[in-house]
């Protein structure tokens, strides 16, 4: 199968129609999008990407109104969170209704929701009769892509479509929330800012989750990761074998000394998490595929997104892989 890119929407909604999975753009990363209500499309998902089946897929819809046909209730602190924050990185758990077939919740009884913040994507979505169910478009494990070409790196001759709506302005994954007896956790760092969640309703619990809980069974302990070892130095003078010229570096607004300029990437030399985020999977991957033989990053400061930043550095890290 031959892939396409292009930003021609009737050609992404044609392809989609016909149950094929097709490469999407949206404010975090490139989604493989299928028709959500679809089980042979979603079937498809996961044989393109090689995902297991207990990692349940995000829904992509146009609009809240969308979402109340494919929940049971949309709580209050949900609400007010969508309305806040959609479209944007913000996915939210909620009890599915039948329609939303267990393919794609993994068998669960919530489905996530989000609406992306993507005008292409969106306007697909408005114009399709059937909401998207999309996981990132990366094979799975590896490093989500922000760009149509690194989806095309990876997924070509298996989608015929990636639809290219250019670099991703937020680039790292939706944040997302669930709730247990009508309190909000969150269960994946991401794109959203905790702060800014917690301006809207209070204090809210973290509970980051892996492979063994069932709540988020995506959450993997490895994962977004390069093929070469990456390493997280923790602090400014932290003693790290480093050899000058086969390590590549991830810092956030300063060069490290010790190790060729040429090899090292600053995230946002003015010093801008947002910007720092937005750059972080380009850079992963541009360094496993130089000549480095090796990866460090440094540690983000512990706010805004740096720490969906850092939580993605340590699931990435040599030491989280078993
Ligand atoms: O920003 C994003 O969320 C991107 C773009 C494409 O929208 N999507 C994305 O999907 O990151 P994916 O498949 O790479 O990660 C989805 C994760 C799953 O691994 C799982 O942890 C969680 O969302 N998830 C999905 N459905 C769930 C459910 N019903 N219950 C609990 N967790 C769920
Ligand atoms: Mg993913």
């Amino acid at each position: 199968m031959k892939t396409e890119i292009g930003n021609d929407i009737t050609a992404a909604k044609q392809f989609l129609e016909n149950g094929e999975p097709v490469g999407i753009p949206t404010e975090t990363v490139y989604g493989l999008a299928a028709n959500a209500l679809n089980e042979d499309a979603v079937l498809k998902i996961f044989s393109v990407k090689n995902r297991p089946h207990f990692d349940p897929l995000i829904v992509h819809v146009f609009s809240i109104a969308e979402i109340k046909k494919y929940v049971q209730e949309i709580p209050a602190k949900a609400k007010l969170l969508f309305e806040k924050f959609s479209p944007g990185p913000l996915t939210v758990l909620l009890k599915k209704k039948k329609l939303i077939p267990d393919l794609v919740t993994s068998g669960l009884d919530s489905v996530a929701i989000r609406i992306p913040n993507h005008t292409l994507t969106l306007e697909l979505l408005k114009q399709l009769d059937f909401p998207l169910a999309a996981p990132s478009a990366n094979p799975f494990g590896y490093i989500s892509p922000t760009t149509a070409q690194h989806v095309f790196a990876q997924l070509q001759n298996k989608i015929p479509y990636i639809l290219d709506g250019g670099a991703t302005s937020v680039g790292v994954e939706s944040t997302i929330i669930g709730f247990e007896n009508n309190e909000p956790i969150v269960y994946r760092l991401g794109g959203l800012a905790i702060e800014e969640i917690e301006n809207v309703i209070g204090k809210i619990h973290v509970e980051l989750t892996e492979s063994s809980n069932p709540k988020t069974p995506g959450m993997l302990k490895s994962h977004y990761a390069p093929i070469k070892n990456l390493k997280i130095r923790k602090f400014e003078n932290s003693e790290m074998e480093i050899h000058p010229m086969k390590t590549g570096v991830i810092a956030f607004d300063k060069y490290l000394d010790g190790i060729e300029k040429q090899n090292q990437i600053l995230l946002s030399a003015k010093g801008d998490l947002n910007e720092a985020a937005k750059n972080l999977f380009a850079a992963m991957r541009s360094l496993d595929e130089s000549d480095v033989e090796e990866i460090i990053a440094v540690k983000f400061p512990d706010e805004g997104l740096g720490k969906a930043i850092n939580d993605r550095l340590k699931r990435a890290s040599t030491d989280n892989r078993h």
